[in-house]
């Protein structure tokens, strides 16, 4: 049976009809408004764009945020403006049928498992390096919810004490050390103090701001400001990963998100500050350290495989 998987982002609304494999039937893809309102009618009717004539198992919505453990409320976004927001009640109203949600980072997380990076383990940690830092785990071949569904909030862990201001309300979170947003503060600090921050400076002079197609191009070209920032913010996210084998000991690591594009420049860094703060280090096996397969389709194939397993389990 097809499922629609829709990934509310940041920046983007992705959506797609999604066959039972993980193949892409249909997609679609529209700018995030800023408006909830304006939001929820951007979803609306994609689902209804989506769905055509087609018979539909479920509609699966990822979104960035804290779910709760019945699938159904949002109770709390960092990056837009939701605060214990009914989202299935309101799109089940609008559109029928049955509307599962779950958080962006456990959708991309869930479709490396079943079809990507993570298909040959069964125990992994997703983290998706975007606007925020999400987070995913599976854990003995399952996705671990936590016990009131908003477990694997993994760009919260703290790194720094007192350190920099979250969305979330507090502060220190990997978030704000290993985020594409985080890449181009690093990036702008880089720039203020000369040096290898040359090309990142002229660039930011003429078009007004950095933003990541700039630092990604340069990242891609070579330059050296662009690639040190790369690698803090690779050192931030190995440190984070280290704590998190010490608690979940997976076989492999996966990278999602744009900035994951960078592929080796960013592994590299990762895997240097991982040893660099493993416990036990040397006395136990290592996990690897992989970029997702499935870009930017991970989140609407796994909302939508999550929307399938929720049908099965509660039909
Ligand atoms: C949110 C997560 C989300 C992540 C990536 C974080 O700020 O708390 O729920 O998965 O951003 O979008
Ligand atoms: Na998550
Ligand atoms: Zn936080």
């Amino acid at each position: 049976m097809h499922a629609i998987g829709i990934d509310i982002g940041g920046t983007k609304i992705a959506g797609a009809v999604v066959d039972e494999l993980g193949g892409i039937v249909r997609s679609d893809r529209v700018p995030t408004p800023a408006d909830p309102r304006l939001l929820e009618d951007a979803v609306v009717a994609m689902i209804e764009g989506l769905r055509g004539g087609d018979e539909i198992g479920a509609v699966g919505v990822a979104a960035a945020g804290f779910v709760d453990a019945a699938q159904s409320t949002l109770y709390y976004a960092p990056n837009i403006d939701w605060r214990n927001e009914p989202l299935r009640a309101k799109l089940e109203a609008r559109v029928g049928g049955t509307v599962v949600v779950d958080n962006d980072a456990n959708a991309a997380g869930w479709a490396e498992f079943r079809f990507g990076a993570g298909r040959l383990v069964s125990d992994m940690v997703m983290l998706t390096i975007g606007t925020g830092v999400g987070g995913a785990i599976v854990a003995g071949d399952r996705l671990f919810r936590g016990g009131f569904g908003a477990g694997a909030e993994l760009g919260h862990l703290r790194v720094v004490p007192d350190g920099l201001a979250c969305g979330c309300g507090q502060r220190g979170c990997i978030e704000q050390y290993g985020s594409g947003r985080a890449l181009l503060r690093m990036a702008g600090e880089i720039a203020d103090a000369g040096g290898i921050g040359q090309a990142l400076a002229r660039a930011r002079a003429e078009r007004g701001e950095l933003d990541g197609a700039i630092v990604g191009g340069l990242i891609e070209a070579g330059d050296p400001g662009a690639v040190a920032a790369l690698r803090q913010l690779g050192h931030w996210l190995g440190a984070a990963a280290a704590s998190l084998s010490a608690v979940l000991d997976p076989q492999r690591f996966v990278f999602g998100g744009g900035v994951a594009i960078a592929g080796e420049l960013l592994l590299e860094p990762i895997r240097e500050a991982y040893l660099e703060h493993l416990p036990a280090r040397g006395y136990h096996p290592e996990p690897d350290f992989v970029v997702a397969e499935l870009q930017n389709d991970a989140g609407v194939v796994g909302a939508a495989d999550l929307a399938r397993v929720w049908v099965a389990e509660h039909a």
